[in-house]
Parts: C-alpha cells; sequence; structure tokens
C-alpha cells in the first residue's frame, strides 16, 4: 500500500493508472463499517483508494473539530491489511486555499442532520467534490447510516454530471442490532444496552409496516413505546427523495432516528 500526501503526487499517480478505480473516502478512526466498504471496493474494482482527511468544514462552531478522534498508525494498518492500494492522508492546506468556490447544498440539507448544523452538508459536499475531482474513481463508497449524506452526494453527482458510480452500502451492525459507529465507544455500558433498542425500534417498525400499516404516527408511537426510558431526538419518516411523508409509501421510505444519550448522539435508519 501507497501513502499519498500531497494532491500533485496523487494526481499523477492517478493519471498513470487506466484500470476500474474504486474509493472510499472517510474521516479515519477507522471500524468494521470502513472495513466493510473497503472490502465491496476491492470485489467489484482493480484498484482501492482510501481517503483519510478530518475535514474542518463540515463541523459547525459549537462541535469540536479538534477532539475528533485521530488514529493515523491503527488507520493505516487496517488499510494495509484490507489490502488497500492507494491511501490518500492530506493536509488540510493541500486541500483547502483561501476564498473558493463554494458548494451550496439544496433545501434537504436544513432539515434532520442539518437543521442544527446549517453548514455541515455544504462542507461535506465541498470535499467530496474536491476528492472525486482528485481520484476520479469509477465507484465511490458510502454506507446507508448516512442516508441524508447518501442522498445529497448523490444529487451532487447527478447535478454536476460527475463521472462516478455511488454505491450505497448496507449498515453493519452488532449481534444485538447496534448500529457499527465510532461513537458506539464512547457508550457506558449500561447505555450499551440501552442502545440496542434503537434496531428494535427499526424491526418493528418494519413488522408493522409489513401488516399493511402505514400511518406515520401509528407506527412513531409504537416506535416510541420501546424506546420510552431514552432521549430520542427525532424519528423521521422521509421519502427517498428527503421529504418528510405522513404515509408510508413501500420501496420510497427512509425511517431515520436519532438518540441522544449523555456524551453521544446515536444514529440509525432503516429503508422500507
Ligand atoms: O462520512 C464521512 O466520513 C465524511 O462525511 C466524508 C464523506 C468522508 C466527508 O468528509
Amino acid at each position: 500500500m501507497k501513502i499519498i500526501k500531497s494532491t500533485k503526487e496523487l494526481q499523477s499517480i492517478r493519471r498513470s493508472i487506466s484500470t476500474k478505480v474504486g474509493f472510499v473516502p472517510t474521516m479515519g478512526a477507522l471500524h468494521e463499517g470502513h472495513i466493510s466498504l473497503i472490502k465491496e471496493a476491492k470485489k467489484q474494482n482493480d484498484i482501492v483508494f482510501v481517503s483519510i482527511f478530518i475535514n474542518p468544514k463540515q463541523f459547525s462552531i459549537n462541535e469540536d473539530f479538534s477532539s475528533y478522534p485521530i488514529k493515523k498508525e491503527a488507520d493505516i494498518k487496517i488499510c494495509a491489511l484490507a489490502k488497500v492500494d492507494y491511501l490518500f492522508m492530506p493536509e488540510i492546506s493541500s486541500i483547502y486555499s483561501q476564498n473558493e468556490v463554494l458548494i451550496k447544498s439544496p433545501n434537504q440539507s436544513y432539515i434532520l442532520e442539518g437543521f442544527s448544523r446549517p453548514d455541515h452538508f455544504n462542507g461535506v459536499l465541498q470535499v467530496v467534490l474536491k476528492l472525486f475531482g482528485l481520484i476520479q474513481a469509477r465507484n465511490s463508497y458510502f454506507g446507508k447510516k448516512d442516508a441524508q449524506q447518501l442522498f445529497l452526494i448523490q444529487k451532487m453527482v447527478k447535478n454536476f454530471f460527475i463521472n462516478t458510480q455511488i454505491i450505497a452500502c448496507e449498515t453493519l451492525r452488532q449481534n444485538d442490532g447496534l448500529a457499527i459507529s465510532s461513537r458506539n465507544t464512547y457508550l457506558l455500558p449500561q447505555e450499551k444496552k440501552e442502545a440496542s433498542l434503537i434496531s428494535k425500534s427499526l424491526y418493528c417498525a418494519s413488522r408493522i409496516i409489513s401488516k399493511n400499516e402505514f400511518d406515520v404516527n401509528i407506527i412513531k408511537n409504537e416506535m416510541l413505546n420501546i424506546l420510552k426510558n431514552l432521549n430520542v431526538e427525532y424519528i423521521e419518516f422521509v421519502n427517498k427523495n428527503f421529504q418528510k411523508i405522513t404515509k408510508v409509501e413501500l420501496k420510497n421510505t427512509i425511517i431515520l432516528i436519532v438518540v441522544k444519550f449523555k456524551t453521544v448522539r446515536l444514529l440509525d435508519n432503516i429503508w422500507v
């Protein structure tokens, strides 16, 4: 595996590759979820690039960019073991310059995850567009767990005619159903047990829907019943265009949930 730090070197290496390239963008602190994206990319491409870049532009002022976990050595080992071909780890100064052209994300960026973090998705799209330009991958891999991010990236790719196919990968789960996330490591033992109720509530919703109950309020109440002792920030039902809905549309609905623990905010969703 070759580690690349400079954008010039990356571009020169990329020009020399004519076979199928897959790309997995990350902010590091890699876990099984990322490894599953890399495995998928390895299966479907000849050469795999992974980027590790903690993007300052996607953190709001009240979020602590400086305390985001950095696990450089462990991440390099994980990528090498997963047989990544190129690991791109740029400095902030090689990605951003003064007075840049900015991406402005669409309306769907200011609800749900974007509601209290209005610049978050602008920052995500800005960096992902740059990475797409640098790596020019045939296939780019994103997790369904960050459903709103996935939707916006798919929209950007369509709107800007970017020549990469977005591959949406299933959320990886622990045996108890908890979606794998770097944030899980911050949970206290009791919180870990409680957190498994999040996926249980989503599975319950899916069972209710399979019995032809499509009323969002009724389904939401059943979910809230399972989560009654937890601090639910939101449960929302959206269609695949990220518009809020009141009736479930089969094969066109995502149920999104965020639960807050003392220090951690856990996201999950299910596509029905
Ligand atoms: O999902 C992430 O890890 C980040 O938002 C991404 C896509 C790597 C952009 O910084």
